[in-house]
């Protein structure tokens, strides 16, 4: 286990906040494993109704952390991609997934809120995805998620061309449902997770599993991904894209 990661229940939300903030909450392999944990454990456990996902003041996640993303590149193709077991445990997450976003959302830290179902903002919001930039492809089924959201051209510029999206433009492109003040984000989110807990829970479910895009169709675009991803991640372009950002300060 790590201390980056703290998981509290209380009443029938399960909170799994993100704790690394000397480095943005980078998510490591230690961290993943956590989140995937606290997450397949909310399945079948009857008095969790609601996950709320949380960061800390300034960061909600860095997204992979880009030290291991460099240790992949040297690992067999395609089964050394970090976010391995993270991925398909909140795509399939039973429960009603709310997210508490201050400060930057990069990569992962961005696209892990398209499988959220309430999604809460502070005003100091940065999300953005350099997948392309750093060499990779887009994860986390957002290559069909997104695109079915706001449109190709607006998912173009922001999963390939990069452009970041301010948390008022992330509520106008439909990830995010409100913007608040950046101290305001983990009350209100805890509130709108604990309205949701509030609910009847096998209402909630089924309703959210009506709602949702077919499984089997994000789960299969999932692992297309997790395999160009594999590829991409040995790739010189990539490579030469992790070194040139872990050596920026050196
Ligand atoms: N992996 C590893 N370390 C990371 C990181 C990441 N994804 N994101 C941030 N860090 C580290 C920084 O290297 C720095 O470490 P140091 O203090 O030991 O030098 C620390 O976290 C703080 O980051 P810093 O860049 O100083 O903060 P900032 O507020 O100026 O910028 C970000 C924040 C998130 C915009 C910037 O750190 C960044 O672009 N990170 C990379 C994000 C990324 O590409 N993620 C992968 C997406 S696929």
């Amino acid at each position: 286990m790590t201390e980056h990661v703290i998981v509290q229940d209380a009443g029938h939300v399960r909170t799994i906040r993100m704790n690394r903030p000397e480095k943005k909450n980078a998510l490591t392999l230690a961290m993943y494993d956590a989140m995937t944990i606290a997450l397949t454990d909310a399945n079948v456990n009857e008095s969790v109704r609601c996950v709320l996902i949380a960061g800390v003041p300034g960061a909600f996640s860095a997204g992979n952390d880009i030290q291991d993303f460099l240790a992949a590149t040297s690992g067999p193709a395609g089964l050394s991609r970090p976010a391995q077991g993270f991925l398909p445990a909140i795509v399939q997450c039973a429960k009603p997934l709310v997210a508490a976003v201050s400060g930057v959302a990069v990569g992962v830290g961005t696209t892990m809120l398209l499988h959220c179902d309430y999604v809460v903002a502070g005003s100091d919001a940065r999300l953005a995805t350099p997948f392309v930039a750093l060499g990779l492809v887009p994860e986390a089924a957002s290559s069909l998620i997104a695109p079915r959201l706001m449109g190709h051209r607006r998912a173009f510029e922001l999963l390939v061309m990069g452009h970041p999206l301010d948390a008022a433009q992330a509520r106008d492109v439909g990830i995010v449902n409100v913007v608040v003040a950046p101290e305001d984000v983990d009350a209100v989110a805890l509130k709108s997770a604990q309205e949701i807990a509030a609910l009847p829970p096998a209402a909630v479910a089924a309703a959210r599993r009506l709602m949702r895009a077919p499984m089997e169709e994000v789960v299969s675009r999932l692992d297309e991904e997790g395999r160009v991803f594999g590829e991409r991640l040995q790739s010189a372009e990539a490579r030469a894209a992790f070194e040139t950002f872990l050596a920026r300060k050196r």
